[in-house]
């Protein structure tokens, strides 16, 4: 897919088919995550992937109000940094921002539907406990995946650019 086809294909999709998603094309996901940009080339990203694990799955997706969509993802890749490798908090954040993005763009790509879940932030240390992951790594996102239903989603809309812009002399 093109690039600019992709950056437009992409949506947050919130219905899944159920069907499971493929291992190799996760791990391609968290690979055009981990070519994102970063302060330094910090790559302070870090993965936790809950796919087989059913039960799990169920629990995690019950830390957030969004869990009705979110428990019928077949996998669901939780973003962590790592604060022991990070520089700069805001540019080490930032860099997360855009190693999600290049996950949900691959997602697209991959023709999987994705959403970035970021109301599970409310129960960070739910999920810490439920993944026992140290308390070094802090949850940034949760991204649902799965495949998408032949429903199609409504594209959600965009302000005009004008609206976005402060200064273009
Ligand atoms: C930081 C962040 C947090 C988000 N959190 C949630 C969430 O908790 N639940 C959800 O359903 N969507 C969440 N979204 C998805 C947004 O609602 C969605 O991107 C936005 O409405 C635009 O729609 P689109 O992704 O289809 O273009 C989040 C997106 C971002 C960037």
């Amino acid at each position: 897919m093109e690039l600019y086809e992709a950056i437009k294909a992409r949506a947050s999709v919130r219905e899944y088919s159920g069907s499971p998603v493929e291992k190799a094309a996760i791990k391609r996901i968290l690979k055009a995550g981990t070519l994102a940009p970063s302060g330094k080339n910090g790559q302070i990203w870090r993965f936790a992937v809950v796919q087989k694990n059913k039960k799990l799955l169920r629990e995690i997706a019950d830390c957030t109000v969004y869990k009705d969509f979110v428990r019928a993802a077949d996998c669901l890749i939780c973003v962590y940094l790592d604060k022991e490798e990070s520089y700069h908090y805001i540019k080490d954040c930032q860099a997360v921002g855009a190693c999600i993005q290049n996950m949900l763009l691959a997602a697209t790509e991959e023709k999987l539907g994705a959403c970035w879940l970021g109301e599970i932030l409310n129960r960070a240390a739910d999920v810490r406990k439920l993944l026992k992951v140290d308390d070094r790594y802090e949850l940034m996102a949760v991204i649902a995946l799965g495949k998408p239903t032949f429903r199609k989603t409504p594209r959600t809309t965009r302000k005009p650019l004008k609206e976005c812009m402060l200064l273009n002399k």
